[in-house]
């Protein structure tokens, strides 16, 4: 896939299907995560990679009584913003849209400073992209409170790792729901000389 056309076909899919994704392609998205660029030149990104129900029962357990609380939810009247429908519609997603991926990605970075997370999301955007290159998707949850700390419990992470995000990635299933987003032109961004 041509880049510009990769990184326009990246969307972030909370309805995937739960068929396997390829050992080989797994390994070139972690590898092209691998390429990101890195403050310390260490690269210290771990990932567990979650595939049948027990393990995703494990780890998912978190997410799963989160968006438990938001199952009753109303979807969001015409009137609201993009941002609320958006929000109406994710939360109640937040483990379905994991669980039943073809695989779950836990990422791992040593540490948890700015330095740290900054280094571990430009891996994670790599993944995105890869997973588009592959013509698979994703969706992602960053864990709220003390959720991180209590997943990394769980699947055993080392003391000193932070979770930033969990990753879910698989096929995405046909007509999902396209979102609208609020739109902005790089036009609009560019500020030449000075603001
Ligand atoms: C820092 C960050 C945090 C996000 N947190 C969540 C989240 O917790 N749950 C979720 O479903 N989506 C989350 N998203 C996904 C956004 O909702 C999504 O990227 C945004 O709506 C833009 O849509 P797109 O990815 O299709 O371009 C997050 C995205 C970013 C960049």
């Amino acid at each position: 896939m041509e880049f510009y056309d990769t990184i326009k076909n990246r969307r972030t899919i909370r309805e995937l299907k739960n068929t396997p994704v390829a050992d080989d392609a797994m390994e070139r998205i972690i590898s092209a995560g691998m390429q990101a660029p890195t403050h310390n030149h260490q690269r210290e990104w771990e990932f567990i990679i979650l595939r049948d129900e027990q393990e995703k029962d494990n780890a998912l357990q978190f997410a799963k009584a989160y968006a438990e609380g938001y199952l009753n939810g109303k979807p969001a009247p015409e009137t609201a913003s993009p941002q609320q429908k958006m929000y109406a519609y994710a939360m109640p997603k937040q483990y379905t849209m994991l669980a039943q991926s073809g695989c779950v990605i836990l990422p791992f970075c040593k540490g948890s400073g700015s330095m740290n997370l900054a280094a571990m999301w430009c891996c994670i955007e790599n993944i995105f992209l890869a997973a588009a290159a592959e013509g698979l998707a994703c969706s992602m949850r960053i864990p709220v409170g003390n959720e991180g700390a209590n997943v990394a419990r769980a699947v055993g992470a080392p003391a000193g790792y932070t979770m930033p995000c969990y990753i879910g990635i698989g096929y995405p299933e046909e007509n999902t729901a396209v979102l609208e987003q609020v739109e902005r032109n790089a036009r609009e961004a560019m500020h030449f000389g000075k603001w």
